[in-house]
Order: C-alpha cells, then structure tokens, then sequence
C-alpha cells in the first residue's frame, strides 16, 4: 500500500474493535479513513465516545488497530515504524507526567527516549515557547492543571515532529489560557507543523482550523473545508426586534416566523432561497415598527449538531 507524499497523516480502512471487561465487542472505529495534507490543521470533533482517541492513540501506538493502515509523513506505521515514530508528537487526553520530576527533568528524559544529543536539545526553547520558563526548576506535582497541560505539549514537542497530535488540549483550561495554547498551536502550525486536534470547543475549532472531520459512533460522517461546508448548511436566523407587538400575525406565522417576546421575532431561513430585504418587507406589511435586526449566520456548531443529531 503506497501513500500519497503531500499528506502527513494518511489513514486507510481503519478499525478497532476492543473486548470490554464481559469480552463483549465495542468497535470503536468503523472503516475510518482519512488524510491530513502537509501543513494544514485539521479539527478531529465527536461527541463523547465517537472514537477520537482510539484512533489517536493508535497514532501514538499506545493502542493496537484491529486492520487498516496508517502513514505518517510517508512512512509506514508497521513497516517503518521508527521514521513514523520520529515524525509524529501526540499529546494524549490523559495527564502522563511524573509528578517527582520538574519541567525540565521530563522534557530532558523525553527527549533521551528519542535519543537526541545533549547539545542538540531545546528544552529552554521549548519551555520558553510554552511560557513555562518560571517553572523549569518546580516539582510537576506543584504546577497547575493548566501549566501540566502545557507541559504535556512540551514533551510531544522534543523531537520537533513533523506532525503534532493533540487530544482535547484546551479541556478545562481558563479562557486566556486557552487563546494562549491555540496561539502555541497555530505558531507551531505556521513554522509547517501538520496539525490534527480534536476539541470540544467549536468556536475555537471554527476559528482556528481550515479543516475538519467529524466522527460519530466510529465513523467519520463529514471531512472537507470548514468554510464550505458549514456554507452548504443553508440555513440563518433573522431576529427582528420591534415595538410591543401584542400578537404574530398569521401571515407571518405561515412563513415562518417566531414570536419570542412582545419585542421579538424571528425566522430560521434559508439565504439561497430568501433575502434578508424581502422578509424585512413582510414585516413591515403588518404596521410592524422595525427598531433592529441581527442575523444568525451557520456556524461549525450547526454543522455538528446537524450531523451527530
Ligand atoms: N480500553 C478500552 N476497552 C474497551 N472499550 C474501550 C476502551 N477504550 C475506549 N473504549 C470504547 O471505545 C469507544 C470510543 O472511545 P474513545 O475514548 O475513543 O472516544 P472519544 O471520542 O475520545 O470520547 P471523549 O470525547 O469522551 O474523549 C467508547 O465506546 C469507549 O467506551
Ligand atoms: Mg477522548
């Protein structure tokens, strides 16, 4: 089996079949494939037990595939296992930190593991770029959620992998930290870093990746641009706010519109079909006095909530 060299992560009919404590089958992943083109940053999303982190400890070889194959940065992940190895930096879901070493020790030991020279290590860089400086000399038992979480970036950062894998990240970090982490990510993803995440956060997925796959019950269910798909949704809301307004007439109800309070309407619409004047102007047909509108566009949460509904 031959992969296609501009894709750092290329998976082919990928499944995973685990055995749960009564040896009854739970197959996580269905058929999975998918391909992450060099340079790019791609937002795993699922709902809780989709299946993202079996495929991406798979990557990370902490998990076995029942089948499939799975090249990173062209190589084999059976056959050349330790190229592969090389390429690729995972930051799983799980803390896995000895609390007994400080950031420097872990980052050091980790990068002893990948066999890097002394002289050719980047610890400081890496902590510096981490805003972990400061803390380079505590105990890891002594850092915060957060400060373990970027230091669990940090160590998949030792080798400078070609590919960095990053399961759920942002998961309960405070909000400037969170900016401060994606920040991390897309200035690693800029310098050609291939990125894949997977977050429960949309808005920042939305924000941050140009691609995404969304996977549901082990199988990826849609794959493409952000942008154009969440385009292909065809669907916003007109919010009309006006003066008090005792009833909807009915000929506004019959098209569609909402009544949500005696200053407040609104239709879900379809932008190909409707303009936003044309709908205004069946308002106003019933004397209703405009003050304001907004309007709703289709977001990535649109987009999930549709497709894993
Ligand atoms: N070691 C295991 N043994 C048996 N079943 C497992 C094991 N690990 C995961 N599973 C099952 O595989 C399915 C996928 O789990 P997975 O952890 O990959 O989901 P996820 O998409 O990462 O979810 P979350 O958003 O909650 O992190 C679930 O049904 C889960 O119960
Ligand atoms: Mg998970």
């Amino acid at each position: 089996m031959k992969c296609n060299k501009n894709n750092d992560i290329e998976i082919i009919k990928l499944n995973k079949t685990y055995f749960d404590d009564k040896k009854n089958k739970v197959t996580a992943l269905k058929n999975i494939s998918l391909k992450v083109k060099k340079g790019s940053m791609l937002a795993l999303l699922g709902p809780n037990g989709a299946g993202k982190s079996t495929l991406i400890n798979i990557l990370a070889g902490i998990v076995n595939k029942t089948s499939g194959d799975v090249f990173i940065n062209g190589n084999n992940f059976e056959l050349e296992e330790r190229a592969a190895k090389q390429s690729i930096g995972v930051v799983p879901q799980e803390l896995v930190i000895d609390p007994y070493f400080t950031p420097k020790e872990t980052l050091e030991f980790q990068a002893g593991y990948y066999g890097i020279k002394k002289s050719n290590r980047i610890t400081m860089q890496i902590l510096r770029n981490l805003k972990l400086e400061d803390k380079a000399e505590a105990y890891v038992r002594h850092l915060s959620g957060g400060m373990k979480r970027r230091l669990m970036i940090a160590k998949a950062m030792v080798h400078s992998p070609q590919v960095l894998i990053l399961d759920e990240p942002t998961a309960g970090v405070d909000v400037s930290l969170r900016e401060l982490l994606w920040q991390n990510i897309k200035d690693l993803n800029k310098k050609g870093v291939t990125i894949l995440i997977t977050t429960h956060y949309l808005e920042e997925a939305e924000a941050l990746c140009e691609d995404v796959a969304i996977i549901n019950k082990g199988e990826i269910v849609i794959n493409g641009n952000i942008k154009k798909l969440v385009k292909k949704i065809d669907k916003k809301i007109l919010k009309v706010y006006s003066e008090k307004l005792k009833n909807l007439p009915s000929g506004l109800k019959n098209i569609g519109f909402k009544k949500h309070n005696s200053n407040e309407i609104s239709i879900d619409y379809k932008p190909s079909r409707n303009s936003i004047d044309e709908l205004i102007n069946e308002v106003v047909k019933y004397n209703i006095k405009v003050k304001d509108i907004s309007i709703k566009d289709t977001t990535l949460e649109d987009l999930f909530k549709e497709i894993t509904r």
